[in-house]
């Protein structure tokens, strides 16, 4: 071990061998046609209990270790209290001084004995991901070194074995020359995280595999090791347990062309099986035909077909083993990503485990596989934020940097070369633009024709010839636009988008509007699948700063499609009905049916194997249902008619409602499961109104500071004089408000909003913001009248900010009628100058006790739901609870908005005693034991306390967007009315 070769650049192993195919090898056919590998005779896993010394700094290390420390392998040993988690993402988490890294290096060591009977094999050690440098001792002699965290290491250890028990002594560096390529932003974890394992091999074996595959044939080129013959080998492909054909090699080479294919794709991703038998060995590959090509016009083609990626960003993530992902993890997220009808992963940013991949295979994704490379970090080195292109300090251009640079590549395109699934090798993620990317591209195409290439920041050099597939990450629509306008034979892939941080992202069905209607797009991975954190004993989600990082950002790594725990949230369910394969419109209707077309948008498969379930519900109540069993074809269209009596009239909607599902059970879901739904809006005539209603005397009582406004049993409102508000809703003498009710324009910020939210409010004394946090209601005058209609107060006031002229200014005339309903009319004038942002919402807040929590409304739902972010919601008629209510982003913020109300009851079910609301028109609501000060102010989930109900009734609440990382909210979404007149009405239960 010597500190010189882990600081230098050139030196990247001792001792390990070629990069090869990743197979594994078994004694019986039948095994290799099973292919569990934990059967073979030939795999012995070392993963396990080993011992473990962890010293601080790699100069400290014992001349002779007492190991008294045992850590599980794989892991992390950061989640096993050596050292700490920390979180970066862009800097380097030291000085940027290439090749060197801190003196202070820690150093894991590890310790275990295996046994051996047969000398007679070849044996190898395979580590399938260790971080970020590793030496290899067995039976006390260094025998080996290797580098690049998420790329498989090979040594041959045959000539250091003795018969009986074996030693081996893995000593891990935390930082190495490799780790200024591997800036990718997570959690920056050490030790050996993947499998390690021992291949026992017959002497004369086969040494690589290279399928070619499309989608009638298939050819396997076989290198065999130094002394071993190809005439002994023979293939053999089989259908299942079905055998095709068989062939025997010749010069290094198979050919096969089966009849009738059944071809590979990501919808039906079927597999076959090459077994090459032969040297006492079979080896197994599954082989998917299909062919990966692009059109004239820039299209994607998979076996012809032009298809839309319809992706997410995938990192190795798991809240209590931090990089370490199990085959039950892996099989977790992939089911979870075909429930939500994710077709492509994007290995963000370094190969999978091989695992990962053959779930991929067998489950049907198009995969992304990326290089190992990212240098992020340099982009900060000078204080600055520059990506730089072809400069020598960058490891993409400087010549010491060649050979690793290059390296990442082949080893990720050696390794996974034959699985099916994936489609594009991408070279690795933010590290400027150099030649050696271009070395990396043409070594790969060279290698394998038979897929595309992207490397994202290839596009700072104008895209070279040696891309395939141009992208971006993060546009704005309008230029994702412009771009599908471009005349190009190449794709453009957004390998980033929608950044999907806490409540988000908002804006995924407008990106898919714009891949849908231009060829050249072939659409985009959504950053990213799971938020990362780690959990504390006490079981808290915790982020950067919370393990005392000197440097860390926060809570960005917290940026999931799905929570930590892989549970869903309204942004998952979002991707799921804007990924989803189906369109339907409403084409007519009348009194006996209503018609609507409906268009199959799989790629590849017809409807034989689902259902579509269809509903009409008036009014809230479903009043005719039936179910279409068609087998229309991949993106055909049919119309259907559905029998239902409809009324002339309706009182709050008329809703169609499509529910796709699956007849069989797939691995991923129970037959039944629902992978599509829709609702089309029959338009009836909606008749509003009030039904007749007891008239009541009401009377005005003036006190000091209030006026009353009660009928003989004391129910009715009170209004604050001074303050002009409504500060009272009286149930027989009981007051329901704990506080007077506000109007406001504050929502505790979403992490979306972390930029427009200094615009809004003052945070850590910025001076830019209009201070919306700290809003004052000031009245400017409050009376009251008998008019006709009942009783009318009058109130004119003004919101302003601390230390800014105000945002509002406002007149809300409140009525209570001779029912004792409460008609409440608002108009106000939003400030007209420039520098005033769009406002978060407006509207009214009203605080009730705690046991209010009962809802019931008639709009959109069941899950939370905000103007760009809402098709994954139905209008109908739905109940709920403020606890339940409740999502729990890990920093807390904005949420359980639902939009296009039209009614909502809040009450206590024991008491029965309850407020209504309600509109002519459409209002938002949100009903929560959380205010929004307390969602604005704590940093994490763990530290919210419960306390009342809180419900909003708003006129409007601005969108979700992806501004967290993308573009800005999208204009359509921002309320920036200047002129807001807003009507509801409120009764008491
Ligand atoms: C991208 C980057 C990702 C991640 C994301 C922000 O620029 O490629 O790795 O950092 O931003 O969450
Ligand atoms: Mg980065």
């Amino acid at each position: 071990m010597n500190p010189r070769e882990w600081q230098d650049p050139r030196y990247l192993q001792k001792g390990r061998e070629d990069a090869r195919a990743y197979f594994i090898a078994y004694d019986t056919m039948q095994q290799a046609l099973e292919g569990d590998r934990h059967q073979s005779g030939r795999y012995q896993l070392l993963n396990g209990e080993w011992d473990f010394k962890y010293y601080p700094a790699y100069y400290e290390m014992d001349e002779e270790i007492d190991f008294t420390d045992k850590i599980p392998v794989p892991s992390n040993w950061q989640m096993h209290g050596y050292d700490r988690p920390a979180y970066v993402n862009v800097n380097y988490p030291h000085p940027v001084d290439l090749p060197w890294v801190p003196d202070e290096n820690p150093c894991g060591v590890y310790r275990r004995f295996f046994e051996i009977e047969d000398l007679e094999k070849e044996i190898y050690l395979i580590f399938d991901g260790v971080n970020s440098c590793f030496y290899v001792s067995i039976n006390g002699e260094e025998i080996g070194y290797s580098q690049g965290s998420h790329c498989m290491s090979e040594f041959c250890i045959t000539p250091y074995l003795k018969k009986g028990k074996n030693e081996i002594l893995v000593k891990v560096l935390k930082w190495c020359d490799g780790s200024y390529i591997e800036d990718q932003d997570f959690f920056r974890l050490s030790g050996i995280f993947r499998d390690v394992y021992l291949l026992h091999r017959t002497k004369q074996h086969v040494r690589d595999v290279m399928l070619h595959v499309d989608e009638t044939s298939l050819t396997a080129q076989v290198q065999m090791c130094a002394g071993a013959k190809e005439s002994e080998l023979c293939a053999y492909l089989y259908d299942g347990t079905n055998l095709l054909e068989k062939a025997a090699l010749v010069d290094g080479t198979v050919h096969f062309e089966p009849k009738q294919v059944k071809l590979w794709n990501a919808e039906q991703p079927y597999l076959y099986t090459l077994v090459l038998a032969g040297c006492e060995e079979f080896i197994p590959f599954r082989v998917g035909f299909r062919s990966v090509r692009t059109s004239k016009k820039g299209e994607l083609l998979i076996n012809g077909v032009s298809v839309k990626l319809k992706g997410v960003n995938h990192h190795d993530t798991n809240p209590t083993k931090g990089h370490v992902m199990d085959e039950e993890d892996i099989k977790t997220d992939l089911y979870r990503m075909k429930q939500l009808n994710i077709n492509c992963i994007r290995t963000s940013h370094y190969p999978p485990s091989p695992q990962f991949l053959e779930m991929c295979d067998v489950l049907g994704f198009y995969v992304v596989d990326e290089a190992d490379v990212e240098c992020h970090g340099m982009t900060t080195r000078n204080c600055t934020w520059a990506y730089e292109c072809f400069h020598e300090e960058w490891p993409g251009q400087n010549p010491d940097w060649e050979e690793a640079m290059l390296e990442r590549a082949v080893r990720m395109v050696e390794r996974d070369k034959n699985f099916s699934s994936i489609i594009i090798w991408s070279m690795g993620n933010e590290s400027g633009y150099g030649k050696h990317f271009e070395t990396m591209c043409r070594w790969t195409k060279n290698k394998d024709v038979s897929r595309l290439v992207h490397y994202e920041l290839a596009s700072h050099a104008g895209n070279p010839d040696c891309i395939d597939v141009e992208s971006g990450m993060y546009w704005h629509l309008s230029d994702l636009e412009k771009e599908g306008q471009k005349e190009s034979e190449r794709p453009f892939f957004l390998c980033e988008y929608s950044h999907a941080m806490g409540n988000g992202p908002g804006d995924l069905h407008d990106y898919m509007e714009v891949y849908k209607k231009y060829p050249r797009l072939i659409g985009g991975c959504i950053w990213e699948w799971a938020d990362h954190v780690v959990v504390s004993k006490e079981g808290h989600y915790l982020y950067g700063g919370d393990s005392q990082e000197v440097l860390h950002d926060h809570n960005f790594c917290v940026d999931g499609l799905v929570f930590a725990d892989r549970t869903l949230k309204a942004g998952s369910l979002e991707a799921k009905a804007v990924y989803q394969s189906l369109e339907a419109e409403l084409l007519a209707w009348d009194q006996d049916k209503v018609q609507i077309r409906v268009t199959n948008g799989f790629d590849f498969v017809s409807l034989a194997s689902y259902h579509l379930d269809w509903e009409v519900e008036l009014d809230g109540s479903v009043i005719a249902n039936g179910m279409i069993k068609s087998e229309l074809a991949a993106k055909d269209s049919a119309v259907f008619d559905l029998p239902v009596s409809l009324p002339q009239i309706c009182h709050l909607g008329c809703h169609v409602n499509l529910s796709l599902k699956k007849d069989c059970v797939d691995l991923w879901e129970g037959a039944g499961y629902e992978v599509a739904a829709l609702q089309l809006t029959v338009d009836l005539v909606k008749q509003v109104g009030q039904t007749c209603e007891e008239q009541r005397t009401w009377h005005v009582l003036e006190e000091k500071n209030e006026i009353r406004v009660v009928d003989e049993q004391n129910n009715g409102y009170i209004f604050h004089k001074v303050r002009g508000c409504l500060c009272g809703v009286l149930k027989e003498g009981f007051n329901l408000l704990e506080e007077p009710v506000q109007i406001s324009v504050w929502r505790a910020p979403t992490d979306n909003d972390r930029h427009i939210k200094n615009q809004w409010g003052l945070f850590d004394g910025n001076n830019a913001g209009w201070n919306w946090n700290h809003l004052m209601d000031k009245c400017y005058e409050m009376h009251w009248e008998e008019t006709e209609m009942g009783i009318e107060v009058r109130s004119k006031g003004a919101l302003a900010g601390i230390a800014r002229w105000p945002a509002a200014w406002y007149t809300v005339i409140y009525q209570v009628d001779r029912s004792g309903t409460l008609h409440v009319r608002t108009k106000a004038d939003i400030n007209p100058h420039p520098s005033v942002p769009w406002l978060p919402r407006f509207g009214f807040e009203f605080k009730v006790p705690y046991a209010m929590e009962s809802m019931e409304y008639y709009g959109m739902g069941p899950y939370e739901n905000y103007r760009d972010l809402c098709h994954h919601t139905r209008i109908g008629r739905f109940q709920s609870l403020a606890s339940r209510e409740y999502v729990p982003y890990v920093k807390p913020q904005e949420h359980g908005n639902h939009g296009k109300v039209n009614y909502l009851i809040v009450k206590d079910e024991k008491s029965a005693q309850g407020i209504c609301f309600w509109t002519d028109k459409e209002m938002e609501c949100q009903v929560l034991h959380h205010t929004k000060e307390e969602l604005s102010t704590k940093k994490h989930a763990f530290e919210l306390e419960e306390k009342g109900t809180n419900i909003r009734i708003d006129y409007k609440m601005s969108g979700i967007g992806s501004g967290s990382c993308g573009p800005q909210l999208m204009e359509a979404y921002q309320l920036k009315e200047k002129e807001i007149i807003f009507n509801f009405n409120m009764k008491i239960l």
